[in-house]
């Protein structure tokens, strides 16, 4: 890296540092109560010079969770074509927590309202299949490695095995989408592969990598290769931006004003159309899931970059 910094990130990650006591680690699955609360990284990846900046815990292996419901997503609509993808899975708010049933019962769809809450995860995670040999968990691994250019992305057993230990929520989902005749293949297979791919470990220079990839359109900065469509970049980033922080997405969508993908082990993952993609940890989250002091830095980059979209 050479020349002027994009921005001061160990200033910023200080005058953030305060926001770690306001959250809590998730304490809902064993594992993640385990964690560290007083950590906070970021890894910026400037896709107009490919520039690469990170401060603080940037290269701390966390649980990956929920914003590995971007990287299904992508991966589905890449096997499987947008159209197959988004007749299944809506793109509206649920205006629920994200481990909700009632957004289904409520509307009377029979399919989930979007990618990013559980049930409409499940159901992206379901129609990856297995093929050549390949579990549909171990085909999304490597798709993330590849994503995230990151060989390093491998399964936790101990958040995985937590995963399982707490997730007859997700079990009630996947079934009751089966029962809706949303679901159609296996649900122990769907849900596997689910929790699985929520217990891969990542870095913030990891989801950098991938909110890059989406701020680029579809392209990887750092080889010129093209990733996913340009339709899948621009499709997810707009369901990022309207659902990637649950009940918080309108809030956020006014404040930072730009696509954001958050999970319980503390990450978010944030792409700036055409400008960077950033990659945040911080375990401490507020009751609806979403760092604190992550959405406090990333707040502070967008006002600082002047990356807010709208
Ligand atoms: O399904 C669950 O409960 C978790 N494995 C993932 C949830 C999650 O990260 C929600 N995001 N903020």
């Amino acid at each position: 890296m050479q020349g002027e910094f994009l921005m001061d990130l160990k200033n910023a990650i200080h005058e953030c540092w305060g926001k770690i006591d306001e959250g809590h680690v998730a304490t809902y699955i064993p594992a993640l109560a385990n964690v560290n609360p007083y950590q906070l990284g970021v890894c910026l990846f400037d896709v107009t010079t490919d520039r690469k900046e990170q401060a603080g815990a940037s290269q701390v292996r966390f649980a990956i969770e929920s914003v590995s419901k971007v990287i299904a997503l992508l991966y589905a609509i890449d096997q499987l074509g947008l159209k197959a993808v988004s007749s299944q899975v809506g793109t509206r708010q649920t205006g629920f927590p994200f481990d909700t049933i009632l957004n289904m019962e409520i509307t009377g769809e029979s399919r989930p309202l979007n990618p990013f809450v559980n049930s409409g995860a499940i159901l992206i995670s379901s129609l990856i299949e297995e093929r050549d040999g390949q579990s549909p968990f171990e085909r999304i691994l490597a798709f993330s490695r590849k994503i995230c250019n990151d060989p390093g992305i491998t399964l936790d057993h101990e958040i995985y095995r937590s995963e399982l230990a707490t997730g007859d929520r997700n079990r009630s989902l996947a079934y009751y989408l089966k029962a809706r005749g949303s679901l159609s293949n296996d649900v122990t297979t769907s849900l596997d592969t689910y929790f699985r791919q929520c217990s891969m470990m990542v870095t913030c220079e990891s989801l950098t990598n991938l909110g890059a990839v989406l701020a680029n359109d579809g392209v990887a900065p750092w080889n010129g290769e093209r990733l996913i469509s340009s339709q899948a970049a621009t499709y997810t980033k707009s369901v990022m931006m309207t659902t990637g922080l649950y009940t918080e997405s309108g809030t956020y969508s006014v404040q930072i004003g730009v696509p954001t993908k958050s999970g319980v082990g503390g990450g978010l993952v944030a792409a700036a159309p055409s400008h960077c993609g950033i990659g945040i940890f911080s375990p401490a989250l507020n009751p609806v899931g979403n760092s604190v002091a992550g959405l406090a830095l990333l707040e502070m980059i967008s006002r600082e970059l002047k990356l807010d979209i709208f």
